[in-house]
């Protein structure tokens, strides 16, 4: 990797990755774009954030040739229930977006990685050490995208021979970016009520388990896979990677280890319920373990006690608004 493109630069998973990157490979040879103007510039500077939507296949291809870029970060991207209310326009930036990136890096000849998702199964797939290779009838638009996405990847690396590498991500949670109409995205919220409101009112019942992973691990294993020497890897693209998984009521217990008078109630959003329902509990990431050497560092309390400390500072300095609980 010495000149990466970063799409959704400004997104959940962007903002961060930004920063590591930036750190890692000198600022000059990391470009972020975005299509929205970044949102966090309270947390973190983007003065050097491009404007791009990864649609428009021309000035993707300009971009990546005046930069001469060699690696992209494909992060652009709708998660998954902003995707159910907008299926055209998810399947659009999604899938067409992907499409442009794998496009332009055939022909510059660059690296890609394509985050997939906990999202890519469906109800007939194993809940519980979700296999590699399993089956994959997701239910959500987010979900076919993503499917779609992994087997484009594949496509190019067989067809073409693109660099493709992928994540089968589970829900994460950041301390820096604020949540953007995923499915997980209580696991983000909570931590904001509770520094603020010492109460949460979450939108996912009591006992939906979930895999998680905190956004440190996440970033991690991005670069790792990225860095990681070709002729290791079979799978390529859409590697399960695991951390923690839990509850909502085992989320909360653990907040309430530090702020006792933390509460919770619940108010089901049947649309992001239904998701969730329809998700793995916990896949197996053995293939990432054995291939590229896979392994998370944050358990759910060490995940607690970082964003509360994070989230606590956050809110001493700055007036962060509570985000939006749910969107219509
Ligand atoms: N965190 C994502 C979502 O909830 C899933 O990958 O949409």
């Amino acid at each position: 990797m010495n000149k990466i493109l970063i799409t959704g630069a400004a997104g959940q998973i962007g903002v961060e990755l930004t920063q590591v990157l930036r750190d890692k490979y000198g600022a000059k040879n990391v470009v972020p774009t975005s299509y929205n103007k970044p949102a966090y510039g309270k947390f973190i500077q983007h003065e050097t954030c491009l404007s791009l939507d990864v649609r428009d296949a021309s000035a993707l291809a300009q971009l990546v040739a005046d930069a001469q870029c060699d690696t992209i970060f494909h992060l652009a991207s709708l998660l998954s229930a902003v995707a159910e209310a907008k299926p055209l326009e998810a399947w659009d930036i999604n899938v067409n977006g992907l499409l442009n990136i794998l496009e332009v890096a055939r022909t510059y000849h660059c690296a890609v990685f394509f985050p997939s998702s906990i999202g890519a199964f469906g109800p007939e797939t194993p809940y519980f050490n979700t296999p590699q290779d399993a089956i994959q009838r997701p239910k959500s638009m987010y979900g076919i995208t993503k499917v779609s996405g992994e087997l484009l990847c594949d496509y190019y690396y067989h067809h073409y021979g693109v660099d493709t590498r992928g994540l089968r991500y589970p829900g994460l949670i950041s301390s820096t970016a604020l949540p953007g109409g995923g499915t997980t995205d209580y696991a983000v919220d909570i931590f904001y009520a509770a520094v603020k409101n010492r109460h949460y009112d979450c939108f996912l019942r009591a006992d939906t388990q979930l895999d998680m992973m905190y956004m440190p691990d996440a970033i991690a294993a991005a670069i790792q896979l990225m860095e990681t020497k070709a002729a290791t890897l079979k799978h390529r693209n859409a590697f399960n990677v695991a951390a923690m998984s839990f509850t909502p009521a085992q989320l909360a217990a653990e907040i309430q280890r530090h702020l006792p008078d933390f509460t919770i109630s619940y108010q089901i959003d049947p649309i992001r319920q239904a998701i969730a329902d329809s998700w793995p509990r916990h896949l197996d990431d053995g293939a990432a373990r054995a291939e590229w050497g896979w392994q998370a560092h944050y358990d759910l309390a060490a995940t607690v006690a970082d964003m509360l400390k994070h989230i606590t500072l956050n809110e001493q300095k700055i007036n962060v608004k509570v985000p939006i609980k749910s969107f219509s």
